[in-house]
């Protein structure tokens, strides 16, 4: 049984001063909920990290870095490592977003390496793979998916790739006015744990979560929570209010409740 999870990434907001708020209406308005059979995570900017973990300390709610350099220290000017990460607190660190791809040019070379060390460092890696519009109307999306799938855990042990959270996230669904269709999420979940399967066995297949990102909200988050290869969702627009992301929190954990009460005889 795979855990659900919740996740959002903050982007370039939240200072200090306003992730303390958000933290403390976010522990707030999620206390009367039950989630201990869901994992939930924010991913605040860099300068944020230590005073959000801080103020989520002791709460459902683990933080994590939106990015993360493949080595401990060194002249990496503007960098941020694993374990200056740990420091702060975080427990998640996500690699490979879209804007990061887009807007850096960070490759899948480089998040195979991230990934490597966030495993050696203990951070949970949260890898996003998605297809751009022009890749998906050539009918690439899943051989492009499966190249970046193989990319980033290329040299992990197959025991340890279940500790890795893929989120599906297409390009072109990110920032947009409409998130992917079920039908079609559907299509790229199962082909992803297609791949996995192929690659890596049966067990890791069904035991490594993937998750969907690209403007999910709380109307259309349920429907793509219900799909059985959607193992969570994570959230940007939606969830930059404490608000949205409770309400992000709840589909979740109501999702995990059925899924459970589904698998039992
Ligand atoms: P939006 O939900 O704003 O489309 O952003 C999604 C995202 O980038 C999650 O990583």
């Amino acid at each position: 049984m795979r855990r659900l999870v919740a996740g959002t990434g903050w982007k370039m907001n939240n200072g200090i001063a306003a992730s303390r708020r958000y933290a403390e209406e976010l522990k707030a308005r999620i206390a009367p909920l039950d989630t201990s059979a869901i994992d939930i995570y924010v991913l605040p900017p860099f300068t944020s990290l230590a005073a959000a973990a801080q103020a989520f300390a002791g709460s459902p709610v683990a933080v994590g870095g939106q990015n993360m350099h493949w080595e401990d220290s060194g002249s990496w000017t503007g960098e941020i490592s694993a374990p200056m990460l740990l420091e702060a607190g975080c427990r998640y660190v996500e690699l490979a977003h879209s804007e990061r791809l887009q807007h850096f040019g960070e490759t899948y070379a480089q998040v195979r390496r991230k990934v490597d060390k966030a495993m050696s460092a203990g951070l949970v890696p949260v890898v996003c793979l998605g297809e751009s519009a022009p890749e998906k109307a050539e009918g690439r999306a899943d051989a492009v998916l499966a190249g970046q799938l193989l990319a980033s855990i290329d040299g992990q042990p197959d025991e340890r790739i279940p500790e890795i959270i893929l989120a599906y996230e297409p390009r072109w669904a990110i920032g947009a006015a409409e998130a992917a269709s079920p039908s079609y999420v559907e299509e790229r979940h199962r082909a992803l744990r297609a791949v996995l399967r192929e690659h890596r066995g049966e067990s890791v297949a069904e035991r490594t979560r993937i998750i969907y990102g690209g403007s999910v909200t709380p109307e259309n988050g349920g429907a793509i929570l219900a799909l059985g290869d959607v193992d969570g969702l994570f959230v940007g627009r939606a969830a930059w209010e404490p608000g949205g992301f409770a309400r992000i929190v709840e589909l979740v954990a109501g999702a995990a409740k059925r899924k459970a009460a589904a698998r039992k005889p």
